[in-house]
């Protein structure tokens, strides 16, 4: 019965794709449009917290010439930045010297938490980004790369460490990432991403779970869970929901 139920929920997906062409893109970037608009009131202390992250202070604000701007830079600050430590349970040095791949950065380079990296941020929709508004003009020690996981513009064996936050279940070919992904890392390279398990949606096509994970990534000696939660932005998920954290190395986390 169950089972019945994922193919008709796939089914009407595809159908829903064919029907409505680009619809997962329209729905990402309306969803970044009004994070835009949501940072701007968190900065102006309008909303007192966004995702549980209390408004900036005065002396905690980036100054940039314009308020949307400010924002998105205060919010990468004390945000993102913060979001993807704890989210890889990493320090800020664990991969000094390293040249760093973030797929599926989104339109913040949060990854810039980690010092002395060579960081490059992939996604399909980084000019969307800056269209939409995102001051990526100033990273200047980030490489943006408009891309996709499944066809990554990037040479054979180029990255010490791969990560992903969130993004490789939204993804459109899991299986050809995962073979991108060990193209581009080189052998015995680092790999840690932190995995959203839920029902398909627009923008989270892929449904995945241990085994699909462990399967797909065989190919990565010692990959293994490190973590398992039940929050996501220190949001409780909903019970059929979970975090999971994957990993092919020790960092701060703690085993399970
Ligand atoms: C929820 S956002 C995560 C952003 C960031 N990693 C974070 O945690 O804040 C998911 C991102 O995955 C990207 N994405 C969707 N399909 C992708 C693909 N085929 N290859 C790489 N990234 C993709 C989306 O454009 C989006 O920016």
């Amino acid at each position: 019965m169950l089972h019945l139920r994922g193919l008709a929920r796939r089914v009407k997906k595809r159908l829903l794709d064919l029907l409505i062409p680009g619809r997962k893109t329209t729905s990402e970037l309306d969803f970044w449009r009004n994070e835009i608009a949501n940072y701007q009131k968190w900065f102006l202390g309008e909303s007192k917290f966004h995702y549980k992250t209390r408004c900036p202070q005065e002396d905690q604000k980036v100054a940039a010439p314009t308020l949307k701007d400010s924002s998105i830079l205060t919010w990468h600050k004390l945000h993102q930045e913060v979001k993807y430590l704890q989210d890889l349970e990493l320090g800020t040095d664990a991969f000094k010297g390293k040249r760093v791949l973030d797929i599926g950065s989104g339109p913040i380079p949060s990854a810039t938490c980690f010092e002395g990296i060579q960081l490059y941020c992939l996604d399909p929709l980084i000019s969307d980004y800056v269209k939409a508004g995102f001051p990526l003009h100033y990273y200047d020690n980030v490489h943006f790369v408009h891309g996709t996981s499944e066809c990554m513009p990037l040479f054979d064996g180029f990255f010490d460490v791969v990560i992903a936050v969130n993004s490789i279940d939204h993804v459109d070919d899991i299986q050809q990432t995962a073979k991108e992904i060990q193209r581009v890392l080189k052998p015995g390279g680092l790999l840690r991403m932190h995995i959203h398990y839920h029902r398909a949606t627009v923008t989270e096509p892929l449904e995945l779970n241990d085994a699909k994970v462990a399967n797909l990534f065989s190919w990565c000696q010692e990959f293994r869970k490190v973590g398992s939660y039940s929050q996501m932005h220190s949001v409780d998920l909903p019970s059929d929901e979970k975090c999971v954290l994957w990993s092919n190395f020790q960092g701060l986390s703690r085993e399970i």
